[in-house]
C-alpha cells in the first residue's frame, strides 16, 4: 500500500553497532515497524537491486559493500512512508545531509551511507516483497 516504504541498514551501520539507534530514530519520527529482520544478500541479488547504476564507476564497489556483512531489513508504515523517510535519511552523501537525519548521524561516506529508503511506492513495493512473505508482514 501507498503509506509504506521498505528499508535497509547496510553493512556499514551493522558493523558499527547502530541498529538499535537507526530504530529507535526511525519509530521516533512516527513510523510503524511491520516487517523487520537481518539478512543478507547475495552480489547477483545486489547487481539486480542496483541495476540502474550498472554503468557507473562504483557499482563494483557498491555490489561489494552491499554483500560484506548482514543487512536489517524493515518494511515501515507511516502517512506518506516514501517521501517522510527519504527527508528523514537525508542526502547520499553524509557530508551534504542535514543536521539530525540518519545518515548526518550514522553514515561513513557518500557509498558506504547506512541506510536505503525506497525512492517510490512501486519500488517499496517490490524491495519489500523481495525479503518478506506475506506471513511476515504485519
Ligand atoms: P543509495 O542512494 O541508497 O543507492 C545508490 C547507492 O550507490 C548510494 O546509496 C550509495 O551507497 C552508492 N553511491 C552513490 N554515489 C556513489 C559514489 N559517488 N561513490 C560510491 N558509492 C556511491
Amino acid at each position: 500500500t501507498t503509506n509504506r516504504t521498505f528499508t535497509m541498514i547496510k553493512p556499514d551501520a551493522v558493523e558499527n553497532g547502530y541498529v538499535g539507534p537507526i530504530i529507535e530514530k526511525i519509530t521516533a519520527a512516527g513510523f510503524k515497524i511491520v516487517a523487520l529482520k537481518m539478512t543478507r544478500i547475495s552480489r547477483a541479488d545486489a547487481r539486480d537491486f542496483y541495476s540502474e547504476h550498472s554503468e557507473r564507476s562504483f557499482f563494483g564497489e557498491l555490489v561489494e559493500f552491499m554483500t560484506r556483512g548482514p543487512i536489517v531489513v524493515a518494511i515501515l508504515q507511516k502517512e506518506n512512508a516514501v517521501a517522510d523517510f527519504r527527508a528523514l535519511i537525508g542526502a547520499t552523501d553524509p557530508a551534504e545531509a542535514a543536521e539530525g537525519t540518519i545518515r548526518k548521524t550514522f553514515a561513513t561516506s557518500k557509498g558506504e551511507n547506512a541506510v536505503h529508503g525506497s525512492d517510490s511506492n512501486e519500488n517499496a513495493t517490490k524491495e519489500g516483497n523481495f525479503h518478506f512473505s506475506d506471513r511476515e508482514k504485519f
